[in-house]
């Protein structure tokens, strides 16, 4: 019975959040993380405090593949080198696989993953625009991913995880697809102190990437547990987002080694 409950919780926040992002992918609305939560609630996107991108970097991308909707820059961090396989969890309309493509260049490639349609749509579109003919989208969830174990030099993701219901099968996923020595990089929102129950049942905040956002050091727990080391906060901004007196949210970038 009980088991039952979580899976409709699980559905029904897959849905929540797959429609959040269908609807920013066909223009409908234009941002992942503000709220119709009226007065007291501060209302703004995460996204725009925490990318971290540059105006060179984004003149070689298409345009229209950076929706603002990433918290973090992990191709920065991600170590990424000429001729390398490149897994993008939860890709949007590409913004990171792009970037990701300049570096690993034509001897490599980059693979992005996403349940939405309409953003696989538009990031095929945009790939077909850009030339990038080393960048492929694939339909999936990232808690199984469709493709070969030990076949990956590095994972980057940008502001998706915490909209997974349970990050553990995201994270063992990713472990697996990652060859020996492989590395993720991923940008991502946690929380610090006791997030209210109001805002953990929040179905809008689930899709406004608050709600499903884990504390720190449990998200941390869950990357050393699907078997990951040398497990390192490379960076880390406190939100005012949603923020109470004594909790909050952070965008923090980790790199962990397989
Ligand atoms: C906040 S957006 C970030 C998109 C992109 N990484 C960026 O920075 O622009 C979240 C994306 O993750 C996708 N997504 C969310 N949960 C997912 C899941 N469990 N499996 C696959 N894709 C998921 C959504 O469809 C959406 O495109």
């Amino acid at each position: 019975m009980q088991e039952e409950s979580k899976q409709t919780d699980e559905s029904k926040i897959k849905k929540a959040v797959e429609e959040r992002y269908a609807a920013i992918a066909r223009g409908e609305i234009k941002s992942c993380c503000t709220t119709s939560k009226p007065a007291s609630n501060k209302v703004y996107n995460i996204a725009t405090e925490g990318q971290g991108y540059n105006q060179n970097q984004l003149a070689e991308i298409p345009e229209g593949a950076n929706l603002g909707l990433g918290c973090g820059d992990p191709t920065a961090e991600a170590d990424l080198q000429p001729g390398q396989t490149v897994l993008d969890l939860g890709s949007g309309a590409g913004v990171d696989c792009f970037l990701a493509a300049r570096h690993v260049g034509q001897a490599g490639r980059v693979i992005g993953v996403d349940m939405t349609d309409a953003m696989l749509e538009k990031a095929r579109e945009n790939a077909r625009r850009g030339g990038f003919t080393n960048v492929e989208f694939r339909k999936a969830e990232i808690e199984k991913l469709p493709v070969e174990s030990g076949t990956v030099d590095r994972i980057i993701s940008n502001c998706v995880i915490n909209l997974a219901p349970d990050k553990r099968p995201v994270f063992a996923e990713a472990y697996r697809v990652l060859k020996a020595g492989g590395a993720i990089t991923v940008s991502d929102i946690v929380s610090f102190g006791p997030v209210p129950e109001s805002i953990r049942a929040d179905l809008n905040l689930w899709a406004g990437c608050a709600a499903g956002a884990m504390d720190k050091e449990d998200y941390l727990g869950v990357i050393r547990q699907a078997g990951f080391s040398r497990i390192s906060v490379i960076k880390e901004m406190a939100y005012d987002y949603q923020r109470g007196p004594d909790y909050g949210f952070s965008s923090v970038t980790v790199r962990a080694v397989k």
